[in-house]
């Protein structure tokens, strides 16, 4: 087995994390820092463009110490070690798990560095009208065609480096949706538009269907030859995309060991090439490049996502908190939780360890959230005065990419306000109603400022949190067999749906549901 399976209730350090948890529970993060005048500095870290406080935590240095010794238990540096060799740590799948492998322009396999030089192509071409439509027009346009990891990640990626991108246009279908794909097709122009589907597998139902319902439409105004300059395929599956008519010179290719939620880096980042450029997308690689080399060389003590990964532990398995919000204070990340939904909940919603047997703890926090300051005007009353404890990850940039200085200070000065509110509380005893009981945790991640690198920089600190509590549930992180049962029901459901056949559908509240649609 080439991940230690070590189950974390049994290690000393979770028993002895459960005695401490009794004794420091009730602590206030105000006498924390009452007690301690260094705690700001002792509970931070700086590393490169990124000030990571953890200080507004309910952990102490025992916590830390503990936490630490976790880590060491469950073997967690053996885990690492064996994702960046490549083995097969996605055990279920007979997989590696190399998208780290896809930003590591040192040691390049030859297939990446060939994609990556197909991609740049393609993309320049696009972008100074060198490529042009099947009418000799320019492309205007581009619209990617896929779902969960192939459009998660590009679509945020695209709007989060909206500042960097260029003339062209572009829309992201994944919902099948047909009045979300009629909405959009109104707005393009099929002379001057590139369609990319992107799809791992070529297989999912959601991207084949509005594939084929774009390509109808595509024909409905060009003649058939003219595919070959508006349609381009990124995959795994040659042979389905050939058979769907992709011209054998449009094809990008994808690699089993590039999971779809980790696949931005790969061939499925096209689209992010065309909207923001060829250089761009590169300094995102190096920017999450660099996370690696922190993750997989810096000490457990200074690493980022692995004091972000067991924080989180902490909470949600000795707090039983079931959720954790991200805030990220800058509206270009406002689709950030939804990609990191797929990464995280995808990822670790996993009820059965890597011993195949279930488990008895939980796994898999559930990540939610929405930009400062409009959350703030949204849901942050719950996270002050509601009964849920809720840890919450404020991201905020140094600098602003556009001046506005006077909007930059109010923004910085709401995130952190939030984050002393939440800890501090204001005891307010004349009032209930106006109380503030304070002990909310947050960490905050201050990042100098949004460029392609500090993204790429952002977003692997993330994958690789979420693969520090993979490896401390001892679960897989890196499969998604929890998609499966839907889809086939689905199949059945289509089916009865197309047939107006009732006696296809066996359970009895699909059938009411269904006789309602017909009737
Ligand atoms: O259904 C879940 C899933 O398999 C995701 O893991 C994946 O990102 C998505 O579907 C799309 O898959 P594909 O790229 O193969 O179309």
């Amino acid at each position: 087995m080439p991940l230690p399976t070590v189950n974390p209730t049994s290690t000393k350090a979770w028993k002895a994390l459960q005695d401490h948890y009794d004794a420091i529970k009730d602590h206030h993060l105000r006498d924390l820092f009452k007690a301690d005048p260094n705690r700001a500095a002792d509970f931070s870290l700086s590393w490169k463009d990124f000030y990571v406080d953890v200080s507004k935590n309910r952990i102490t240095p025992e916590t830390r110490k503990l936490l630490l010794e976790l880590a060491e238990e469950v073997k967690l540096k053996e885990a690492i070690a064996a994702q960046f060799s490549g083995m097969e740590i996605n055990a279920t799948e007979q997989r590696a798990v190399l998208h780290t492998a896809l930003r590591d322009f040192s040691n390049m396999k030859p297939e990446v560095a060939q994609a990556l030089q197909k991609m740049k192509q393609f993309s320049e071409g696009v972008i100074s009208g060198r490529v042009k439509g099947y009418t000799g027009k320019s492309i205007q346009t581009i619209v990617n065609i896929g779902i969960g990891g192939s459009d998660l990640g590009p679509q945020m990626v695209c709007e989060a480096l909206s500042h960097y991108k260029n003339h062209l246009g572009y829309y992201f279908v994944s919902n099948v949706d047909g009045d979300h794909v009629a909405e959009v097709l109104k707005k393009v122009d099929p002379e001057t538009t590139v369609f990319i589907i992107v799809s791992k597998s070529f297989t999912t139902q959601e991207t084949l269907r509005n594939a084929q319902t774009i390509r109808n439409w595509f024909l409905r105004h060009v003649p058939e030859e003219a595919v070959a300059k508006h349609f381009v395929a990124v995959s795994t599956n040659l042979d389905a995309v050939a058979s769907f008519g992709i011209h054998p010179e449009n094809v990008f290719p994808m690699w089993d060991w590039v999971g779809g939620r980790f696949s931005l880096w790969s061939t499925v980042g096209l689209s992010i090439c065309c909207v923001i450029g060829y250089d761009h997308f590169e300094a995102l690689l190096k920017g999450a490049h660099d996370t690696d080399r922190h993750f997989s060389e810096t000490p457990f003590s200074e690493n980022i996502p692995v004091a972000l990964g067991l924080i989180s532990v902490w909470y949600n398995n000795f707090f039983q908190c079931e959720t954790e919000a991200v805030i990220p204070y800058c509206e270009s990340l406002s689709k950030l939780t939804n990609y990191l939904q797929q990464a995280v909940m995808e990822s670790n919603g996993k009820g059965v360890g890597r011993n195949g047997k279930p488990i008895t703890y939980q796994t898999g926090n559930i990540v939610w959230g929405a930009t400062g300051t409009n959350a703030q005007h949204a849901f942050f009353q719950l996270l002050h005065q509601g009964t849920k404890l809720i840890p919450t990850e404020f991201i905020c940039f140094a600098e602003s990419l556009n001046g506005l200085q006077d909007h930059q200070n109010m923004l910085l000065a709401n995130c952190l306000a939030q984050t002393e509110a939440l800890a501090e509380g204001n005891a307010d005893a004349s009032n209930p109603f106006k109380n503030f009981t304070g002990n909310r945790p947050s960490t905050t991640l201050l990042i100098q400022k949004l460029t392609p690198k500090s993204l790429g920089a952002l977003l692997a600190l993330y994958e690789h949190k979420l693969f520090v509590q993979g490896v401390i549930w001892n679960i897989f992180s890196y499969d998604q067999w929890g998609v499966q049962l839907g889809k086939v029901v689905a199949e059945t459901t289509l089916a009865a749906i197309e047939n107006h056949d009732a006696s296809l559908l066996k359970h009895p509240s699909t059938k009411a549901i269904f006789k309602n649609i017909s009737e």
